[in-house]
C-alpha cells in the first residue's frame, strides 16, 4: 500500500476546492467488462482560493480528457488527476474526458457493479470516484444530466426522465448534489407501482423495482414509502421535489440502504416483504429504513455535509427522524426501549472500547469506517436530547430555520446548532460537546430525604478513550419522576438540566419519602450508577408511569441476578421470579412490552458490566447462568406458559404493532416452554406455521435448546430458492449453536454449495451469527477466533469495507483473560502482516490492537 492510499485526514485541515462545477453531463455506455464513461463537465475556478484543479478516480482506464476541447498537460496517479492552475483557464471552463470501466470485476461493491446481471452503484461515501475523474467531495455540488446506453430494459438515474428510445434513456436530476448522491441502475427489472400526492398538490410516480419474481413482496415497503412521505409533510412541513421517486432492490450490497436523489438503492433484505419470508422484525427494519432514506431527501440531500466528518450531522439527525416515524407508526415506548437495547448493545459497546470516538470524529484514513454506531446512534441521541432542552414547539421551529437558511448547502454542525441559537436564543456552545467527546458518561446517584424535601445529588465522569484522556462535564438533561410510597405518580416527568461535574437538585413540600424514577424514557446516553435494593426496583417496576424505567426496572433485577449466579453461584431469589411472573402475567401490559421484559441482558452486556466492575468475565459461565436462570424461569412460570401461549395466537397475520406484539411474547413463552416440554410446542408451531414470524421464532426455540435438526432441514427444502431465507438457515444454526459446536457449525457452512463470499448477507448471516453467539465466538479453543480472521482475510480481497466493519467483532478483546487476548491479539497480528491487506481493514485493526 503506497503512503498516500493510507493517509490521515484531518478535520482541522478543511478547505474549499479549487474549483466549484456547475453542471455535469454523463454518458454510460454499458458493457460488463469495459463501460465507457463519458463527462463533460463545467468547472468554475474557486475566486477564495485558484489552484490546480484536482480530481480524484481510482481504477480508472483513461482514454481521453480535455479542457475545452483541447489537450493539456495532466498529471495522472493511482488517486487523482491533477491540471497546473497555469495550464487552466482563469474563468469557467469545461472539461471532458472518457474512461473505461470494468463493472463485473467490481467485488467491493463501490462505484459501478453487477449483481445478479443487473449494474448497479454505489457512491457513498467515496465511491464516485471509481465511475469518473471528479472532485468527489460533498461540499462540490452540481446539477446532473445522465444519459444511459444499454440494452436493458430498465435504465435509471436520478432526477426526472427526460427522453428515452429503445436501449437509451436520459435523466435529468435539476437539484445541486454531491457526486455520493449519484445512482445509476440497469438491468432486467419489474416495478410495482404507487402514487403520491403532495400537500401542495404535486404528483409523484413511485416505484419499486425488483428481479422477476419478487413483485409480490413490494406491497409493504410502498406503503411505507408513502407513509414515510405524509410524515415529513406532517411534521417537519417538508415536501417531496421531483416528479418521480425509485426504488431498487439489489442482492449484493455493503449497507442497509442509500438516499441516492431520487432513486434509492436497496439491499433486498432491507425492501422485500412477505409474510411467509418475513419475520416482523424484517417488518419493521424495512418501514424504519424506507423513512430513513426517504427522509434523508431533506436531512442529507437538500442540506448536505461539508466534509464526511459531518456524517452525524446527516445520519444522526435522519436517524433521529426514522425513529420518531417508527414511534409514531407504531409504539414509543416499545420502539424506545428497543434503541436503548441497541445504543447499549452498539455504541455503549464502541464507546467503552478501543474504536471510542467522537460523534464528530477528528481525523480518519478510511471515512467508511465510520458509519458507526456512534455517529449514527449517539448522534441520534444528541438530537433528542436537544429537543428535550428546547422543547418541542422551539425544536421545530429551529429546523425550520436549518431548512430555510441552509437549502441547497453543504454545511457543517456548528451551522445547525447556529439555527437552534438563533431560533430559541439558547446558548449551545456547552451542549456542543456531545459532538467531540468520546465516551459514556458515568452518572451517579445519591438521594437525601429530610423533612419533607426530597435532594438528588449527582455527580458526572466520562473514563479516557483513545487521544482524549481528559473529558469535561457534560449537558444532561435527566427526566425524573417522584412515585409517592402507595405507588401513585406525585411528579410527573420533570427534566432537570445538569452541567456541572456534580450538581443537586431539591423536590420539596413532599408528605411522604417518594421514589425517585430517574433517567426516563432513556432522557441521555449515559450509564446511570445509582444503589437500589431490590424491594424498591421491584416497586418501580410495578408502579413507575414511564415504561421505560418500568421496563429499566426489570433488567436490573435480572443482571443482577445473573451476575450474582455467575460470580457466586447463586440462585434466582422467588422475589424476583415473582415480580417478572406478574409482569408477564399483566393482561393491562402491551404484549410486546411484556415480551421486552421477559428478555434477559444478553452475554455480551453481562460481560462488559462484570469487566467495568473489574472482573474478568468468563464466557462459558456467562451463558451457563444465563441457561440456567432461563431454565428457573422457565419452571417458576409453567402453570402460565402454556395459557399465554395460547392466548397470543394470530389467526390473521398483520405486520403491525398489534400483531407484533403478541407473536413477540408468545414466541419468547415458547422459547421457555421449549425448556419444560422437549419442543414439542415449538414443533407443533412449526409445522403449522402461516408466516416466517413464528416458523423462525419456533425453530430458534428447538436450536437454542439444543433440538430441532429435523426442522432445520426441512426448513432448507422449503426454502433453498430463497436468497433471503436462506441467510435465516445460515444465520440461525450458527447463532444458536451451543458455545462447543459454535464454530464448526460455521466452518461446515462456508463449505455448503450455497454459501459465497461475494454476497455481503450471507458472509455477514454465516460470520455475524458467529461473532453474535458469545460463548461460541469467546470459546476457550480459540476456534472461533481463528475461523473468523481466516475468512475476514480472504474477504478482504473481494471487499475491505464488509471486512473492515465485521473486525470490530474483536474490539472487546481487552475484556477477557490473557490467554484469550492472546489469542485474539495473534489473530489481529495475522491479518496485519497479511500481503496487501486493505487500507479499510488495516485502520481498523491497528486501532483495535492500539486503543
Ligand atoms: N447513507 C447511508 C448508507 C451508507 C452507509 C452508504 C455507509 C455508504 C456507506 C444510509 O442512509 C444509511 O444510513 N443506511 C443504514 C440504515 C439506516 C436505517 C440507519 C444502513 O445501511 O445500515
Ligand atoms: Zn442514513
Amino acid at each position: 500500500m503506497s503512503d498516500a492510499a493510507s493517509e490521515t485526514i484531518y478535520l482541522k485541515d478543511y478547505t474549499e476546492p479549487h474549483h466549484w462545477v456547475r453542471d455535469v453531463h454523463l454518458t454510460f455506455r454499458l458493457a460488463p467488462k469495459a463501460t465507457r464513461v463519458l463527462s463533460r463537465i463545467t468547472f468554475v475556478p474557486n475566486a477564495e482560493n485558484g489552484g490546480d484543479l484536482i480530481l480524484n478516480g481510482e481504477e480508472l482506464t483513461l482514454i481521453t480528457a480535455t479542457v475545452d476541447g483541447a489537450i493539456v498537460p495532466m498529471e495522472v496517479s493511482d488517486t487523482h488527476l491533477r491540471i497546473k492552475s497555469a495550464d487552466l483557464p482563469q474563468k469557467p471552463f469545461t472539461f471532458e474526458a472518457e474512461v473505461e470501466i470494468a463493472p463485473e470485476d467490481n467485488t467491493a461493491l463501490e462505484g459501478l457493479y453487477m449483481s445478479n446481471g443487473m449494474y448497479c452503484t454505489q457512491c457513498e461515501a467515496e465511491g464516485f470516484r471509481k465511475i469518473t475523474y471528479y472532485p468527489d467531495r460533498p461540499d462540490v455540488m452540481a446539477t446532473f444530466t445522465v444519459r444511459v446506453e444499454g440494452d436493458y430494459p430498465v435504465l435509471l438515474s436520478n432526477g426526472n426522465p427526460v427522453a428515452s428510445g429503445d436501449g437509451w434513456a436520459e435523466w435529468h436530476d435539476p437539484w445541486p448534489k454531491p457526486a455520493y448522491l449519484f445512482a445509476l441502475v440497469a438491468g432486467d427489472l419489474v416495478n410495482h407501482a404507487g402514487s403520491f400526492t403532495t400537500k401542495s398538490g404535486k404528483d409523484v410516480e413511485l416505484n419499486i423495482y425488483v428481479r422477476r419474481g419478487d413483485e409480490d413482496k413490494c406491497a409493504f415497503g410502498m406503503q411505507a414509502l408513502k407513509d414515510a412521505m405524509a410524515w415529513d409533510e406532517k411534521t417537519y412541513g417538508r415536501e417531496y421535489d421531483l416528479d418521480i421517486f425509485n426504488i431498487v432492490a439489489v442482492d449484493d450490497f455493503n449497507m442497509g440502504a442509500m438516499e441516492n436523489k431520487g432513486l434509492n438503492v436497496f439491499n433486498s433484505s432491507c425492501v422485500l416483504a412477505s409474510q411467509a419470508t418475513s419475520t416482523d422484525a424484517n417488518f419493521e427494519r424495512i418501514e424504519g429504513i424506507i423513512a430513513h432514506e426517504y427522509f434523508h431527501n431533506w436531512t442529507g440531500n437538500r442540506i448536505t455535509c461539508r466534509d464526511w466528518f459531518q456524517l452525524c450531522l446527516k445520519e444522526g439527525l435522519t436517524v433521529y427522524r426514522d425513529q420518531m416515524f417508527s414511534g409514531d407508526m407504531r409504539s414509543h415506548p416499545v420502539k424506545r426501549i428497543e434503541e436503548v437495547l441497541t445504543l447499549r448493545a452498539r455504541q455503549f459497546r464502541e464507546d467503552n472500547g478501543p474504536l471510542a470516538h467522537p460523534v464528530r470524529p477528528e481525523s480518519f484514513v478510511e471515512i467508511n469506517n465510520f458509519y458507526t454506531a456512534t455517529v449514527y446512534e449517539k448522534g441520534a441521541e444528541i438530537i433528542g436530547m436537544l429537543r428535550r432542552l428546547v422543547g418541542d414547539e422551539a425544536y421545530r421551529k429551529g429546523c425550520d430555520l436549518y431548512f430555510e437558511r441552509h437549502d441547497g448547502q453543504a454545511v457543517t454542525i456548528e451551522d445547525w446548532l447556529k439555527a437552534f441559537e438563533d431560533a430559541t436564543g439558547r446558548d449551545l456552545s456547552h451542549f456542543a460537546q456531545w459532538y467531540s467527546q468520546a465516551g459514556t458518561p458515568r452518572l451517579t446517584m445519591s438521594e437525601e430525604w429530610t423533612d419533607g424535601t426530597l435532594t438528588l445529588s449527582f455527580a458526572q465522569s466520562t473514563p479516557p478513550t483513545p487521544g482524549q484522556d481528559e473529558k469535561n462535564p457534560q449537558v444532561i438533561p435527566i427526566a425524573v419522576g417522584l412515585i409517592g410510597p402507595n405507588g401513585d405518580e406525585v411528579l410527573p416527568t420533570t427534566v432537570l438540566e445538569m452541567t456541572e461535574a456534580e450538581q443537586s437538585f431539591t423536590f420539596e413540600g413532599l408528605g411522604a419519602r417518594p421514589v425517585a424514577s430517574v433517567l426516563r424514557d432513556f432522557s441521555a446516553p449515559v450509564i446511570l450508577q445509582r444503589d437500589m435494593d431490590a424491594a424498591t426496583r421491584a416497586f418501580l417496576l410495578a408502579h413507575d408511569t414511564d415504561p421505560f424505567q418500568k421496563w429499566e426496572m426489570g433488567r436490573m433485577l435480572s443482571k443482577d441476578t445473573l451476575i450474582d449466579m455467575i460470580t457466586s453461584g447463586g440462585t434466582p431469589a422467588a422475589d424476583y421470579l415473582d415480580a417478572l411472573k406478574t409482569v408477564l402475567s399483566d393482561e393491562s401490559l402491551d404484549p410486546a412490552f411484556r415480551a421486552l421484559a421477559l428478555g434477559l441482558p444478553s452475554q455480551d452486556d453481562l460481560a462488559q458490566t462484570l469487566f467495568d466492575a473489574g472482573q474478568t468475565p468468563d464466557p462459558q459461565k456467562i451463558y451457563e447462568a444465563r441457561e440456567a436462570l432461563r431454565r428457573a424461569l422457565a419452571r417458576h412460570m409453567s402453570d402460565i406458559l402454556p395459557t399465554l401461549f395460547r392466548q397470543h395466537e394470530t389467526p390473521q397475520f398483520k405486520p403491525d404493532a398489534d400483531g407484533s406484539g403478541k407473536r413477540a411474547l408468545r414466541l419468547s413463552v415458547l422459547s421457555l416452554l421449549t425448556l419444560l416440554d422437549d419442543g414439542e410446542a415449538a414443533r407443533t408451531l412449526f409445522a403449522a406455521a402461516d408466516n416466517m414470524t413464528e416458523q423462525e421464532g419456533s425453530l430458534q426455540a428447538l436450536l437454542t435448546a439444543g433440538l430441532g435438526s429435523d426442522e432445520l432441514q426441512a426448513f432448507e427444502k422449503q426454502w433453498k430458492e430463497d436468497r433471503l431465507v436462506m441467510d435465516k438457515w445460515f444465520m440461525m444454526q450458527v447463532a444458536f449453536a451451543a458455545p462447543d459446536t459454535a464454530a464448526a457449525t460455521a466452518e461446515a457452512l462456508t463449505r455448503h454449495p450455497a454459501f459465497t463470499m461475494k454476497n455481503p448477507n450471507r458472509f455477514r448471516a454465516v460470520f455475524g451469527a458467529l461473532t453474535s453467539n458469545h460463548a461460541g465466538f469467546h470459546h476457550d479453543s480459540g476456534a472461533a477466533y481463528d475461523l473468523l480472521s481466516k475468512n475476514l482475510i480472504s474477504l478482504d480481497k473481494l471487499n475491505p469495507q464488509t471486512t473492515a466493519r465485521m473486525s470490530a467483532a474483536f474490539e472487546t478483546w481487552r475484556r477477557y483473560d490473557s490467554a484469550r487476548q492472546a489469542k485474539i491479539h495473534a489473530q489481529l497480528d495475522r491479518m496485519l502482516a497479511t500481503d496487501g491487506l486493505s487500507r479499510d481493514t488495516t485502520e481498523m485493526v491497528t486501532r483495535i490492537l492500539g486503543g
